[in-house]
């Protein structure tokens, strides 16, 4: 049978939207018409929602997966001198919040299969002034926190996760991110599994006092209300966002295996037509609950093949195309191109391409049969 698809979007949130208009508008008009913008019992309830999904004992809505990981550092008093200890390769603002409060962002370099932090190159970047660590749980799945857990306990030290795109992913124990370290940061920008109406994020923790610090700080410290201890900033989450995310967590399992099927349907095809020696996919570890945040594939033509995609119309990324120690920002570290090869290769081998759950079959095979004729080219 003719594929009459012609094109695919990275992401389509107009389709997602479509299945909970009716479920979504109400809420939204309940907000308005309260008038409770702020805080409110709309935000208790789905931070005591999410807490739960997160299997976390605590969680706060916070203004983005940024100012999450600013506030957990913040939490933390981590300041200039400290060392924080960071995968080379991730979105920016894992670093980028390190450097905003003077201390210093330590790259180690990632895991080639899982493109997560690699707990050896961790331990040997660790100095008498390491304060924190913060893996990654890149693409949607865990990075290695048995091992992270126990380096970080032999040596005194904090971890934060960074779980912007790791909702709901677990180990082989269904232990969930964000419940292995001190705290936890989510993202819910729209692109994520469970993405808001703009900008919000989460943190988690299970610590009763890192909780009530975080609730002060995201409101500038304020304990009680203009009495001010510590300095924070407004880093609060707005009920409108909160109710959108109420509802779309109730949905939010189903996406994700609706994710996990399009990356088996992917893998399969691949092996189909014959292209696993051209193309590699993503590398699942046995147990662990991978949520396919993004599906990323490797092939060393990799800038050749995205252009191909491209002149299909078919929405492909390249997350993330420059390391951190290659970013012009950090070259006050001292770092040098080559320093972390690893990564760097990734960078330059690696693109994402169309994984949201509401693809249908005839897409993705448009997708397949597009990467086939590629390589068969
Ligand atoms: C790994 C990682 N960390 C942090 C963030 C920052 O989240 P936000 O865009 O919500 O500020 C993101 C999201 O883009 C991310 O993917």
């Amino acid at each position: 049978m003719e594929n009459k698809i012609k094109n695919v979007p990275l992401l389509d949130l107009k389709a997602q939207y479509a299945t909970l208009r009716n479920e979504i508008e109400p809420v939204i008009k309940e907000v308005i018409e309260s008038q409770y913008f702020i805080g409110g019992p709309k935000l208790k309830e789905f931070e005591d929602t999410i807490a739960e999904y997160c299997q976390s004992k605590y969680a706060l809505g916070v203004s983005s997966g940024t100012d999450a990981l600013l506030l957990a550092l913040m939490a933390l008093d981590i300041k200039a001198g400290d060392e924080v200890i960071v995968p080379v390769y991730s979105f920016f603002a894992t670093a980028g919040c390190v450097s905003r409060l003077d201390a210093k962002p330590v790259f180690v370099d990632i895991d080639p299969q899982t493109y997560n932090m690699d707990p050896e190159a961790l331990q040997k970047a660790i100095t008498p002034k390491t304060k924190v660590i913060i893996p990654v749980h890149l693409y949607g799945q865990l990075a290695n926190m048995e091992a992270i857990m126990k380096i970080a306990k032999e040596n005194n030290l904090y971890v934060i996760e960074d779980a912007a795109q790791a909702i709901g992913s677990e180990n082989e124990k269904s232990q969930r991110a964000g419940t292995f370290g001190d705290i936890g940061c989510f993202s819910f920008f729209p692109s994520k599994n469970l993405g808001g109406f703009g900008d919000g994020g989460l943190v988690t923790t299970q610590n009763e006092a890192l909780y009530n610090k975080m609730n002060y700080l995201k409101n500038h410290g304020a304990h009680p209300k203009y009495y001010h201890k510590l300095i924070g900033g407004n880093f609060r989450l707005d009920s409108l966002q909160a109710v959108v995310l109420d509802v779309k967590l109730r949905h939010l399992d189903n996406w994700t295996k609706g994710r996990q099927e399009n990356a088996a349907y992917y893998t399969e095809g691949i092996t189909e037509r014959k292209l696993d020696g051209d193309i590699q996919t993503p590398v699942a570890i046995e147990g662990y609950r991978h949520i396919y945040n993004q599906f990323i594939l490797r092939s060393g033509k990799r800038d050749e093949l995205l252009a191909h995609l491209r002149s299909k119309n078919i929405g492909c990324e390249v997350y993330y195309p420059v390391t951190f120690n290659n970013q012009e920002c950090f070259a006050y570290l001292g770092y040098k191109e080559g320093d972390f090869p690893i990564a760097e290769t990734a960078a330059k081998e690696t693109l994402a391409i169309p994984i949201y759950p509401e693809l249908t079959n005839e897409q993705k095979n448009y997708i397949l049969d597009s990467i086939a004729e590629f390589f068969d080219a």
